[in-house]
């Protein structure tokens, strides 16, 4: 299993455990994160898994590759920064135990 954690934008948290090999965005789904609706069903193709991964993960995550369909799609997305990620493009392996994530407030 694999542990994370959730942060909503009212900075309550949401601590979630799902199995490695699972995405972030079904972590979320699985466990009824506010925010986080996965729409497209994970194929990156709807953005509505936007999170900003916290800065202490960022470098382990990895930052948007250019020009990736993922990158794309968050160019349009609100408050997207630097740290932003689809949720569904996040695979939580054991070296992501303990992974931060935060809802952008546009997304309630
Ligand atoms: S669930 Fe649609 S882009 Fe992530």
């Amino acid at each position: 299993m694999v542990k994370l954690t959730f942060v909503g934008a009212d900075g309550r948290t949401y601590p979630v455990d799902i199995e490695a090999g699972s995405s972030a965005r079904d972590a979320a789904l699985c466990n009824d994160v506010p925010g986080i609706d996965g729409d497209c069903g994970g194929v990156c193709a709807c953005a509505t898994c936007h999170v900003h991964v916290d800065s202490a993960w960022i470098d382990r995550v990895g930052r948007l590759a250019e020009g990736s369909m993922e990158s794309e799609l968050l160019q349009f997305a609100e408050g997207a920064t630097e740290d932003s990620r689809l949720a569904c493009q996040i695979a939580l392996e054991a070296d992501l135990d303990g992974l931060v994530l935060h809802v952008p407030a546009q997304q309630y």
